[in-house]
């Protein structure tokens, strides 16, 4: 596994504003979704693209496009369904599978509610997407279950990531064809399981709920 932390004062900037209490729902989501599509560039660094030759009005050229099968996005529900617009702004030609799963808040572990992939991923590059990599559980389970179908090429793109869920993801997905894409590495989690210093949860403060 290896990550990659985005580093560009817009993904700063947008940042700063989701962490900040005070931001309501409305922005929030307009900003969660600007962040996405400038973390979707650099997740797709090595999207695979196959060479195709076209007739511009001038000439004949080569050019690329993506190949088949298509990338496949998933976002993680409840809150990686806020990614899912500034992903396939980027990808809108990817399939969209979805993995629902939920945190136990006491034992901090993940469990399966959803699960709508296509059965067979093989050769397949997926984009994960879920905003808060904490402990590291959830990533760490719809990840499996993505490389057991077949998936071959793993992006997880994340806003923020704790350093626990990063150790924790490095040891379970040694060796695993996966890459982490986050805007920022924070300093810890807290006894909740909650980011510091974080921007708080990120499901509510996308959907308005608490
Ligand atoms: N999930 C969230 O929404 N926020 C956190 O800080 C940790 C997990």
């Amino acid at each position: 596994m290896r990550i990659h932390v985005v580093d560009h004062p817009l993904v700063a900037h947008k940042l700063t504003t989701l962490r900040d209490r005070r931001t309501d729902s409305a922005t929030f989501r307009r900003l969660a979704d600007e962040l996405v599509t400038l973390l979707a560039y650099e997740a797709t660094r090595d999207v695979r693209t196959e060479q195709v030759d076209i007739d511009t009005p001038v000439t004949t050229t080569t050019g690329v496009k993506l190949s088949y099968p298509r990338p496949l996005v998933v976002p993680i529900l409840r809150a990686g369904v806020g990614m899912l617009d500034g992903m396939i702004r980027l990808l809108p030609s990817a399939e969209v599978g979805f993995i629902g799963m939920v945190r136990d808040e006491e034992t901090l572990t993940a469990s399966t509610y959803a699960n709508r992939l296509p059965a067979d991923l093989s050769g397949r590059q997926v984009y994960v997407v879920d905003p808060m990599l904490a402990t590291g559980g959830t990533l760490v389970a719809a990840i499996r279950e993505l490389i057991g179908r077949g998936a071959d090429d793993v992006t997880a793109v994340v806003l923020l990531a704790a350093p626990e869920g990063v150790e924790t993801m490095e040891r379970e997905l040694a060796g695993a064809p996966v890459t982490v894409v986050a805007a920022a590495v924070d300093e810890r989690l807290n006894e909740n399981g909650y980011i510091v210093p974080g921007l708080g949860d990120a499901g509510d403060r996308l959907y308005g709920t608490s």
